[in-house]
């Protein structure tokens, strides 16, 4: 089912930080959200995943850093087990095992706290928190920026090739057009709190209609940037 919002936006101290916006996401679409830092790409995040919930659609988010997911005092096991109930959803080792397995931690000891695991490892373990629920949609905000650049790209492999098959769409927030290029077929740019572009990722980053788009995608040659 096509996810669709209308009408979204965000005031903060009486300025407009998200002008009013309209979205619809296909099934299985693979969408990077894109912008100058500040335009406005997690506001646009979080309006999204809350005008979906409303409609009683089943989102996840993944947080830049895996610090703003995990309780530093509480282990692996206690964060799987609440995320489970948070979605009303009994104990199931085997749907942890699969995710487990799908994002490469098959090895992780749940009796550790999340600082017992490298970053990467936290990282993934929060991705795959975040697919408990089968969601219709996963927002990923900059899910790999404090990553190094063999474990961000080992993770984005793991979850593309998860989501294969799956409904599940994804939203990709990033300021890294290499990683855009490689990881969505189309994108979104924001400037100024407004979405002023939206095409698919080649037609973006080679004919650019906005500014926004075009300063972006003047940087460099992203899509044969090897990363
Ligand atoms: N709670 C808030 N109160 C006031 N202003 C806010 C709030 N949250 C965001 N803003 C402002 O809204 C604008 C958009 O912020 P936002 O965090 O959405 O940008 P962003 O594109 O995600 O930036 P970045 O790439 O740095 O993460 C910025 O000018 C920011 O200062
Ligand atoms: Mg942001």
């Amino acid at each position: 089912m096509t996810l669709s919002v209308s009408g979204l936006n965000v005031e903060r101290k009486g300025r407009v930080i998200l002008a009013p916006t309209s979205l619809s996401i296909a099934p299985r679409a693979r969408i990077g959200l894109v912008g100058a830092s500040g335009s406005g790409k997690s506001t646009l995040g979080h309006a999204l995943i809350d005008a979906l919930r409303a409609q009683g659609v089943v989102v996840a988010h993944v947080p830049q850093s895996p610090d703003e997911a995990l309780d530093p005092l509480r282990t692996m096991a206690f964060h799987w087990r609440e995320a489970e109930k948070a979605l009303c959803m009994g104990h199931n080792p085997a749907r942890r095992k699969a995710l487990f397995s799908a994002l490469g931690i098959a090895y992780g000891n749940l009796t550790k706290r999340p600082w017992g695991w490298s970053r990467g490892m936290q990282q993934r373990f929060v991705i795959a928190m975040a697919l408990i629920g089968a969601p219709a949609l996963i927002v990923l905000d900059e899910p790999t920026s404090a990553l190094d650049p063999v474990v961000a790209a080992d993770t984005m492999d793991l979850l593309d090739n998860f989501l294969t098959g799956q409904d599940t769409a994804m939203v990709l927030v990033t300021h890294d057009l290499g990683l855009a290029s490689r990881r969505v077929e189309r994108l979104w740019v924001m400037s100024e709190g407004y979405l002023v572009e939206e095409a698919t990722t080649e037609d973006i980053l080679t004919r650019p209609t906005t500014e926004a788009a075009a300063k972006l995608a003047a940087h460099k040659s992203w899509l044969t940037v090897p990363c």
